[in-house]
Order: C-alpha cells, then structure tokens, then sequence
C-alpha cells in the first residue's frame, strides 16, 4: 500500500473508518495520493460526531411553547416602510451590502445537465437564473452608485461550469472584482452503520454540505476577509432557484438593520396547511425554523381570529446576515447536520459498483435557517409571493420551469398594467436591467417600449 494511505490506518481505525482503505493495495501512484489527499482532509473527530449525530435522530419533539414570530407585513404602515427603505438604501449607496448567492446544491429534483443558474428561466430571452441574479447586482449597483459586491458559493461538482457562465457572459456586465467565488465544504455519505462510502476504489461518496455550509465556506475561501476589507456590515443572502428573488431590496435591509438585527427571513403566507413549506416560529425568546414535517397537523392547521393560519409565515429563504454574526457563526458555532436517507451508487465488499433502488445511505447535510435560533434579534418581514417567490425545484409540476415562468410573465404584464401599457396576449418580460421594481418600470418607459420584452444592455 502507499506509504501516506498506510500511514493513515490507525487514524481511521480508531474511528472505525478502517475499511475505506480496503482497496488501497491496486491503487496506481496517483490514485493513492489523491485518495491520501482526500482522507488526510477528514476532520474524522468532528465527523465522528455528525455520524451519531445523525444515526441518533430521533424527530424533534417540539414543546407547547411555540409562537408565531412578530412579522412586518408589507403595505400596513407606509410611514415605517418609508424611513426602512430610506436606511436600506443609504447603506447600499455606502457600499455596506453584499449580495451572498448559493449555489452550490446538485439540482437533482430538476436533473437539469450543469448548475441550476445556467437554467435559461427568462420567457422569452432565455436569459439564464444567473443572468437574472447578476443584473439584478448591476442595476442596484449603478442605481445607488456604488459597486456592491457579489459572492457567489458554488460546489466542488459545479464551481467550473459556473466561473464559466459569469466568463462567458463577460461578467453580465459587473466588474471582474465585483465577484468572489467560494467552494463549499462536502461531506460523506454512511451507510445505516455509519460506514464510509466509497465511490471508487480510491475516492469517498462525498456531497456538498449543504447551504447551512456557508458559514464555514465563507470562512475557509476568505471571503469574509473580503468583506472586511470592503467595510461590508451586512450580506444579502438568496438562492440561486429564484429568478424573483429582489436581491439587494433596501425595505428588507432597512427594516433588519433598523431592528438591530443578527439575521432576518423573508416570508410569504402560508394559506393551506398542507403546503410543503417550512414556517418561522418563536421558541424560548429565539426566532427558529419548524419543517414542515416536524409540524404537528394541529398547530399546521391552527387559525387566528381572522381566519388566517396562525404558522403562516412560509420560509423563502432571502435572508439578511450581519457580517459580524457571520463571522460569530463561522467560527464557533457547529449548525446540526440533518439526516437524509438516499440513494447512492457506491462499491459493495467486493469492490463492484452497486447502483441502489432503495436508498441504502445518510447524507449529511447543514441548513442556513439553523443559525436563526443562534440570532438575538431577527426581523420576519412578510412579502407577496407573486412578486418574490417562484422557485425552481421539480422538472415538472408545482415549483418547476413552468410555473417560475409564468410567475415572471404575469408580473411583467401587471407591471405593463400598471403603467397604462396593454399587456400582450402572449408572455411578457422585464429584464433587471431595464426596471428592478413596478415603479421603476413605469419612470424608465421611452416611446419604443412597447414590448413584450423590456431590456437594457448591460
Ligand atoms: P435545494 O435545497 O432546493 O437543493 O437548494 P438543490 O440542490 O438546488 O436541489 P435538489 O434538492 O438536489 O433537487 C436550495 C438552494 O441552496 C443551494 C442550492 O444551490 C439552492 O440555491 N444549496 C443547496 C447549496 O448552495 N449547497 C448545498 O449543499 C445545497
């Protein structure tokens, strides 16, 4: 066996890892050394721990003393929105916020070929979920005069194909040191054991860590560095399956920074409580995430007064981070893994590659909205769904290409509407470039805006 494979054994052994080295014996010269290089990376401690974390799961119980969170419900009180929006967008033009873009999962519900942000979501240009994202960091950018900068976290699997989509799009138009790529961490897959996987004779069944890895992949890339060298206070955080998302909306920030707050949710209203959508609730004086499987059916059903659900407040996972708690959170918290049982192609004692038709292993995975509980103060800021949600998930069906298109369509042509023009009877859009918002949409009409596309250059 290679010398650093053979070198490594007690480590694993004493982890009882030992078997990932069963087949180090046929590896050539530099399989061995990437093997090495993978395995000497383990933290096998702290994996150890994410493993009985993980095989212990039991569903959380949740106590009796859930709340709803307070929530900032748009358009009730136009006074306070306005002095929000007013500190959101001195910030901007300060150059104090980021735009933090997640992009790093594997897209398996859509089985799209390459990263999901390359998906050519725009209904009529075909611009791709990327394009939409980094428009929308242009044009907020030369709206407040400031170039505010767009850190993009992609994964191991994907991070070449989409430095390339920002190469080949000659930046959409930003700055080349307006972007900062980071790679997020990966972790391995176990079986119902605990057991490493192996994919290959030489290699680890590994998987990114979920968007909750952030923290620590701000951290480890230096991006945080960066931020500290920008003078960033607050980072904008969003994901890359939502062409609606209004990156940069200085309501939201506003209301988060005039709160004092460590990290604030965007949410729609949840109407139907069969609606598979994690709500935000408070528990023991933190703001925390419930999913919607750990909902019990009553409280998931339970109405206010009015009528209205009394969980109602559907994550969409737009978040404004501080910085600092970033930083807090990167460095000494550990978000809790999640267990989620799969199937996963891997070798069997043999060394024969097995494809799975049951899932036969646990990924481990962090979530973001882990962190809210970590957070002192936190803002849940409700916002309409047709203006700010419409993800893509599925191939086909609800939260699919269909469906975000559409959503676009209809708020091009409410905004058309709104303006006094005639909606087109067939799809309608508005590139972030030519309006980032209604109202702007109406200012910047000339007479040969007629549609149905609306677009500017970059
Ligand atoms: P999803 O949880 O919807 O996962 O990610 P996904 O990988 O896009 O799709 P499926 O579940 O495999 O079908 C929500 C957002 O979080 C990012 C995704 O890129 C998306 O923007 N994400 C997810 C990461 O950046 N890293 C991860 O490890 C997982």
């Amino acid at each position: 066996m290679h010398d650093r494979l053979r070198a490594l054994h007690d480590r694993l052994d004493a982890h009882g890892q030992a078997h990932v080295l069963r087949f180090a014996d046929a590896l050539d010269d530099a399989s061995a050394a990437a093997f090495a290089d993978e395995l000497e990376a383990l933290d096998l401690p702290r994996l150890s721990r994410l493993i009985d974390s993980v095989l212990g799961h039991a569903p959380e119980e949740h106590a009796g003393d859930l709340a709803p969170p307070e929530m900032i419900d748009w358009g009730v009180d136009d006074a306070r929105d306005a002095a929000a929006r007013a500190a959101g967008a001195e910030l901007l033009a300060a150059g104090k916020v980021g735009a933090f873009l997640v992009a790093g999962g594997q897209g398996t519900r859509l089985g799209y070929d390459g990263p999901k942000g390359r998906y050519p979501i725009g209904p009529l240009t075909r611009r791709s979920l990327f394009a939409y994202h980094a428009h929308r960091v242009l044009a907020t950018s030369r709206r407040y005069g400031a170039a505010l900068p767009f850190y993009v976290m992609t994964s191991r699997a994907n991070h070449e194909s989409t430095v390339a989509a920002f190469e080949e799009a000659g930046w959409f138009g930003l700055e080349r040191d307006q972007v900062f790529f980071l790679v997020q961490g990966m972790l391995p897959a176990v079986d119902r054991d605990g057991k490493l996987l192996l994919a290959d004779r030489g290699a680890l069944s590994m998987s990114p860590d979920g968007h909750g890895g952030c923290f620590r992949a701000l951290d480890v890339s230096g991006a945080l560095d960066d931020m500290a060298s920008r003078g960033l206070e607050q980072l904008f955080y969003f994901q890359v399956d939502n062409p609606l998302a209004q990156v940069f909306d200085p309501l939201f920030i506003g209301h988060h920074v005039q709160a004092g707050a460590e990290m604030s949710t965007k949410v729609v209203e949840k109407s139907d409580p069969g609606e598979k959508v994690g709500v935000l609730a408070r528990r023991d004086g933190r703001t925390c995430l419930l999913e919607y499987s750990d909902l019990d059916a009553e409280l998931a059903a339970a109405r206010d007064d009015d009528g209205r659900l009394r969980f109602r407040a559907g994550n969409i996972a737009i978040h404004v981070l501080d910085v600092g708690f970033a930083r807090t959170i990167a460095r000494q918290g550990e978000l809790p893994v999640h267990r989620a049982d799969k199937k996963v192609p891997c070798l069997d004692e043999q060394g024969t590659l097995v494809q799975p038709g049951e899932p036969n292993a646990i990924k481990m995975e962090m979530f973001v909205f882990d962190a809210l509980p970590l957070a002192e103060r936190s803002v849940t800021q409700v916002v309409p769904r047709e203006d700010e949600f419409a993800p893509v998930k599925n191939a086909e069906g609800q939260d699919s290409p269909a469906t975000s298109e559409a959503a676009l369509v209809d708020q091009a042509k409410r905004w058309m509407e709104a303006a006094g023009l005639q909606p087109p009877s067939g799809p309608a859009e508005v590139g972030p470039l030519f309006a980032l918002d209604q109202a702007s949409f109406r200012d910047n009409l000339t007479r040969s805006d007629l549609g149905p596309v609306f677009d500017r250059p970059a």
